[in-house]
């Protein structure tokens, strides 16, 4: 790969990166008539068949009371027919622009296969019940850190995280029904899915399901 040194400047380098040439093993786009998460669940079965790491990872996009957005990586946590579901602490900025502004864009990207969904929509608080199981899903220590830790707050000193986490470890072993009052699973309900595919030619394919009660429309979209 290019070096950055070997350039006078970021724009030249950047330029020199360019595109990874990609052969996508699929040239198709989702049949109109099968719900958007049936479609995302086929395409995300396609890349763990096919041993792409982390295929169920995404980037959540959410807005704050000032407008300003953020978007972070994420694990997707449960998806069916009514949603996306992700999780996290409600402290978080993510819990605090939910809290602003219910609405949220999760986006994944399977390169090997040039394939980006995109999905846009509300976001449900999925209740206690949806919190518990998930927090309870995670290992110990996943939990531990869940439990103990202030997640967006600034940390004067690493040691008072691990000191947080030891703590909760310990309370979680001797009280192993713990749950963390903060955690919550946020379910994205889709207005919008795209899926995109990437073609070789750069004639890529992108068709975008819009909620239609009952149902979904289906629309294709310039690349
Ligand atoms: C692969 C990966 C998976 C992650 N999964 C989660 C997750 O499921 N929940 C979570 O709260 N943070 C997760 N994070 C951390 C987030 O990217 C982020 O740092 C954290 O949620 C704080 O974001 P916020 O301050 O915008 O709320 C993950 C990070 C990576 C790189």
């Amino acid at each position: 790969m290019p070096r950055r040194t070997e350039f006078s400047d970021n724009r030249a380098w950047l330029r020199s990166l360019g595109f990874a040439a990609i052969e996508p093993p699929y040239r198709e786009l989702p049949d109109p008539a099968v719900p958007p998460h049936d479609s995302f669940l086929r395409w995300l079965e396609d890349a763990v068949d096919a041993g792409i790491p982390e295929p169920h990872v995404g980037v959540l996009a959410t807005t704050g009371a000032d407008g300003l957005p953020s978007a972070r990586v994420l694990m997707l946590r449960d998806i069916d027919a009514s949603g996306w579901s992700v999780s996290g602490p409600d402290f978080s900025v993510k819990g605090a622009h939910i809290a602003a502004n219910p609405q949220a864009a999760l986006t994944f990207y399977w390169r090997e296969h040039g394939r980006q969904v995109r999905i846009a929509g509300s976001v449900i608080d999925g209740g206690i019940e949806a919190a518990s199981r998930d927090f309870h899903d995670r290992s110990t220590i996943a939990q531990a850190v869940a439990f103990g830790s202030k997640q967006s707050a600034e940390l004067a000193d690493e040691s008072e995280y691990f000191a947080a986490v030891a703590d909760a470890q310990n309370l979680i072993e001797h009280q192993p029904q713990l749950l963390s009052a903060h955690w919550r699973v946020w379910r994205i309900e889709p207005m919008t899915v795209e899926f995109w595919q990437a073609d070789p030619g750069r004639r890529h394919l992108r068709r975008r399901f819009t909620r239609a009660e009952p149902g979904w429309s289906a629309s294709d979209l310039w690349p």
